[in-house]
């Protein structure tokens, strides 16, 4: 009799801590992502700054093919970004997958202003998921191109379906501080 006590008090403590556990791992689960694309590192670094000022997951966003220097050529009407991005419908593929989207809640989406909008590598991202009920903010770097407008809306037909919000969204200086991020991210932050 006294065995069988020890027994159900030892699977009540198993039944417990393993409870205790999941319920634990549920909760830290991150709910904030920042996906981006960078072709040349100055994106990669904001979005790195923003993940350490965040603590959100960081995915990046890399084509099947790379990108070399002659293909970012944007003077040369007959480079692969040229060609890329004079056609709306172009989607370049990518490498790898987001497998737990469904976790997350805000995905911060950044990228270089190509054309004074998104990379078409973008829009492949945003056809790629369900983004129902998500929030997708824009963020970029770029030449001089000021802002993110015409990218968010863009990126605002793509998911049009979904019902999707996009707020405008920032485009960043490359050495802006993790402190202004941080500030700035915290309107979408829970
Ligand atoms: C094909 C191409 C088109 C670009 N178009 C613009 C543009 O329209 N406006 C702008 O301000 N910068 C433009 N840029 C400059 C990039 O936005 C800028 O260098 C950006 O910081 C690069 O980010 P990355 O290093 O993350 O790729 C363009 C660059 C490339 C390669």
């Amino acid at each position: 009799m006294k065995n069988f006590l020890y027994i159900i008090v030892a699977i009540v403590a198993v039944v417990a801590l393993v409870w205790a556990f999941c319920g634990k791992s549920n909760a830290s689960q991150n709910r904030t992502l920042i996906a981006y694309f960078s072709a040349t590192g100055n994106t990669a670094g904001v979005a790195q700054k923003l993940a350490s000022a965040t603590g959100a997951d960081l995915f990046a966003i890399q084509p099947v093919a790379a990108y070399t220097a002659e293909d970012l050529d944007w003077q040369n009407d007959k480079s692969r970004t040229s060609v890329e991005m004079s056609d709306r419908r172009t989607r370049p593929e990518i490498a790898s997958r987001v497998e737990n989207m469904e976790q997350y809640d805000v995905i911060f989406l950044g990228f270089p202003i190509w054309w004074g909008r998104e990379p078409s590598i973008i829009d492949t991202f945003l056809e790629s998921y369900d983004f129902t009920g998500k929030i997708i903010v824009p963020f970029a770097t770029s030449g001089g191109t000021p802002t993110t407008a015409d990218a968010a809306d863009s990126i605002r037909q793509i998911v049009a379906a979904s019902g999707t919000s996009v707020p405008t969204g920032k485009r960043f200086p490359t050495n802006v501080s993790a402190d202004e991020l941080k500030s700035w991210a915290s309107e979408w932050l829970k």
